[in-house]
């Protein structure tokens, strides 16, 4: 090909890619995560530093001797099914196998329940800051994101009022995020019935994305599960598991009907999640509840202390977030967040600028504390190292 023709068949090809990818941006995150150099301290990666336990290895590696390496029911094996729905009754005893389906990944989950959701003139109510696939999955679903604030004031809640003022006659669904990312903030008891009155007397579905339900360091925590009816629970064995890379989550809901629509997109999405997996979370859920105790108490002990240091350093201000392993304080400095993340990833820190996370992010940073105590004290050393400059 000509120089000239070789243009002309790049810029054909450009023109075929669909509205939908080009509506949608790359992750903030994986910017600063891509300069990074093996000296800095990572506090920017949203995932356990554990290993998954040895019984979840060894059902995996048990399955995949005995042959189990082929496709498997497309909502998961009825025995993780079971003992997914068996957990659930902590939350709502009433949940059976038909209400829960496995997939691959809470990724996934996201995907297949608001694909099967939501479309074009739809709304679909979304926290700011908050988890960076919402707005990206309504864009795709055709919908369009309706922002709603949390607050470092209000401990990262949604206020009542606020979401009172955007619900509206196209308001299909709700995201929530409890314990949440970025901000460590776990939802009251009290925030989640007003929530569940809210979507049964205007007729949306509750997304509820409780990814996190394991890391709650102090107070209870509420399921939406407990409360509301039109609701779809998302979760995930990459966090309660460390594994993050086998890609295994679920969906469930009390509504039946429902779960078979999800159940649908699912299936034209993966065919079904990964077999051999599938028994590695299940031998994981039935046999290594002494691993999420010892994994939630070592959490507990890195979130003191990176708050006390945070708050020892002039310039930064948090209150102590209750679950997950984010915390997300404000800062003083004159410069935005993603110079602020730039500045500390120059002194060998990886952290999350707060904007990559929304508009109401500005003004943040998300350090999570998924990292050794060691490395947490040599990171806040170079923190403070970097802004006593400012
Ligand atoms: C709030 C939240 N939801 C969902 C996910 C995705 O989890 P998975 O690894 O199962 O896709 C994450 C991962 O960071 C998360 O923080």
């Amino acid at each position: 090909m000509t120089g000239p023709e070789k243009v002309k068949s790049r810029v054909l090809w450009l023109a075929m890619t669909s509205r939908r990818v080009d509506s949608i941006q790359l992750s903030g995150i994986r910017k600063l995560f891509e300069m990074a150099t093996s000296d800095s301290i990572n506090l920017g990666l949203g995932e356990p530093d554990f290993q998954p336990p040895k019984e979840a290895i060894e059902g995996v590696r048990r399955a995949m001797e005995e042959g189990k390496n082929k496709y498997g029911p497309t909502a998961g094996i009825p025995e993780l099914r079971e003992a997914i729905a068996e957990r659930l009754h902590r939350y709502d005893t009433s949940l059976q196998k038909d209400n829960v389906i496995v997939t691959s990944s809470a990724t996934e989950a996201l995907m297949s329940t608001f694909q099967s959701l939501f479309q074009e003139g739809d709304e679909v109510l979304i926290p700011d800051p908050g988890f960076v696939l919402y707005p990206a999955h309504t864009t795709i679903a055709g919908a369009k994101p309706v922002y709603y604030t949390l607050k470092e004031e209000n401990r990262f809640e949604p206020e009542i009022e606020e979401l009172k003022s955007l619900i509206g006659p196209k308001t299909k669904g709700m995201v929530i995020n409890s314990p949440g990312n970025p901000t460590g903030g776990v939802f009251s008891e009290s925030t989640v019935k007003a929530i569940s009155e809210l979507s049964q007397d205007n007729g949306f579905t509750i997304i509820a994305d409780e990814v996190y339900d394991e890391m709650v360091y102090d107070g209870a925590f509420t399921s939406f599960l407990s409360h509301a009816e039109n609701v779809v629970h998302i979760n995930s064995f990459s966090k309660t598991f460390a594994m993050t890379g086998w890609r295994i989550g679920y969906a469930a809901s009390p509504d039946k009907e429902l779960m078979k629509a999800i159940s649908k997109m699912h299936y034209y999405t993966v065919a079904c999640p990964p077999t051999p997996i599938q028994y590695g979370a299940l031998a994981a859920m039935l046999h290594s509840q002494y691993y999420i105790e010892e994994m939630v108490s070592a959490f507990r002990e890195r979130r003191d202390v990176i708050v006390k240091e945070l708050n020892s350093i002039d310039g930064f201000h948090t209150h102590t977030p209750r679950g997950a392993f984010y915390v997300l304080p404000s800062f003083d400095f004159d410069m935005s967040s993603e110079e602020l993340s730039m500045l500390l990833l120059k002194h060998g820190v990886l952290s999350s600028p707060g904007s990559a996370f929304g508009r109401a992010g500005e003004g943040h940073i998300r350090f999570s504390y998924a990292n050794s105590k060691e490395n947490i004290m040599e990171a806040m050393r170079r923190v403070r190292e970097a802004v006593q400059g400012i």
